[in-house]
């Protein structure tokens, strides 16, 4: 289903499995353990307790409309997106740039949609603000046959939804909005998109069988927190995902905040960025292999593309080759890992089988395991986000003032 390579992160030279037998990752995996099996945190008990029939009633519409931000809104882009590349019936409102919401409001005929209005706290500005320009547009309809579904737990837009006798979904309190995907927050609008919900699901609990493993090279995801933490102690604190399947940009939108929000904290953290292969190596490759070495690479790749087939073409030398389309890309992706390992920069490859549910699930669950992990070996809280609070107050007082 997904396959783990992190010889490249060692064969560089910098850390040794010395290094990291030196970390204390056991220690880390028991408080994560005991977090996740006391109900501290519940990212691992949603992916065995979700009742999928309570989104039944939930498919029918042309178009789905999803409004929210950051872990209300990423996971279910990373894996809609990754699933269903090419489907158009998908709007994700997701910011508060005029010109993005706005022209998608022209497109959409909301009459014929499944709107959902996705907060944990419902307090956030962005999706309080979308939400009041969605019901404006039905207000000026005649009669309104599409439906509204509030995912929230609390705060002004519970309240907004009590009041006009919205169907509401809720949250369990001890899931983190950005580990939130395998909640109502990223399956109820993947269920109305048409994507196998329970595969999802599936594809995470045969993650996380392989992730309870205390054998650490059978443990990707403690081992890649740990690799990514040593290299951070030298110096490489930014992990670059490189993708060589475009459809996966969201899923690097995804890994983005996970990572960002979950470990910047108390001085602390990486900075995570998204390449997308084979087309950066025409832009950022060069930094990657020749600029300052603070980087670990992150291929990931797939063994099948969806869509394929056999070409004929010249090289330089006027010399024919045959081969299938995606040889060309697999090798590109071959060739740069040669590369950079030979340049003594960092890399490891997770290649998935094929992009569909199950990986997906697998892949998304992998990274919020690490995360877990890694949160405990920087000993700090990888599930709030108090930093950016100071923001929030300041942007409530100047909207009032003016
Ligand atoms: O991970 C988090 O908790 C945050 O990034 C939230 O997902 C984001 O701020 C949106 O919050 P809410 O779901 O409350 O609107």
């Amino acid at each position: 289903m997904l396959r783990y390579d992190y010889e490249n992160a060692l064969k560089v030279g910098e850390i040794s499995f010395e290094d990291v037998n030196k970390v204390d990752f056991y220690n880390a995996y028991l408080n994560l353990m005991e977090k996740l099996n006391n109900g501290t945190i519940g990212f691992r008990d949603v992916i065995y307790k979700e009742d999928l029939n309570k989104y039944k009633s939930l498919n029918g519409y042309e178009n789905v409309v999803v409004v929210g931000m950051g872990g209300s809104i990423l996971g279910t882009m990373a894996i809609y997106y990754a699933t269903f590349p090419f489907a158009n019936n998908a709007y994700f409102i997701d910011n508060s740039d005029p010109e993005k919401t706005l022209s998608i409001l022209k497109k959409v005929d909301l009459n014929n949609s499944i709107i959902y209005i996705i907060s944990k706290s419902g307090n956030t500005l962005e999706t309080l603000v979308n939400y009041y320009l969605i019901k404006k547009e039905i207000e000026k309809l005649n009669s309104f046959e599409g439906k509204i579904v509030f995912i929230t737990n609390g705060g002004k837009l519970k309240r907004e939804a009590e009041k006009n006798n919205y169907e509401i979904l809720s949250i369990p309190e001890n899931v983190p909005g950005r580990f939130s995907v395998f909640t109502a927050v990223g399956l109820a609008p993947l269920y109305s998109l048409g994507v196998d919900i329970s595969k999802i699901l599936e594809g995470a609990r045969v993650m996380d069988k392989i992730c309870q493993n205390e054998d650490i090279l059978k443990n990707p995801a403690l081992l890649n927190g740990v690799i990514h933490y040593l290299y951070e102690k030298k110096g490489k604190d930014i992990s670059v995902i490189m993708s060589y399947v475009e459809s996966l940009k969201y899923f690097g939108e995804w890994y983005k905040q996970l990572i960002g929000e979950s470990l910047g904290k108390k001085g602390n953290g990486i900075t995570p960025m998204l390449s997308i292969g084979a087309k950066d190596q025409h832009s950022l490759l060069q930094l990657y292999m020749d600029g300052k070495k603070d980087k670990v690479i992150t291929f990931i790749t797939t063994e099948t593309y969806r869509l394929d087939k056999e070409i004929e073409f010249e090289d330089l030398n006027d010399e024919k080759i045959s081969c299938m389309y995606s040889d060309v890309i697999k090798y590109e992706q071959k060739a740069t890992e040669i590369a950079l390992t030979n340049n003594k920069v960092p890399n490891i490859k997770i290649t998935l089988d094929e992009i569909n549910e199950m990986t997906m699930g697998a892949l998304l669950y992998m990274y919020e395991m690490q995360v877990g992990f890694m949160g405990e070996l920087y000993n700090i809280n990888a599930y709030n986000q108090p930093a950016v609070e100071e923001e929030k107050k300041i942007c409530w007082k100047l909207l009032k003032q003016k």
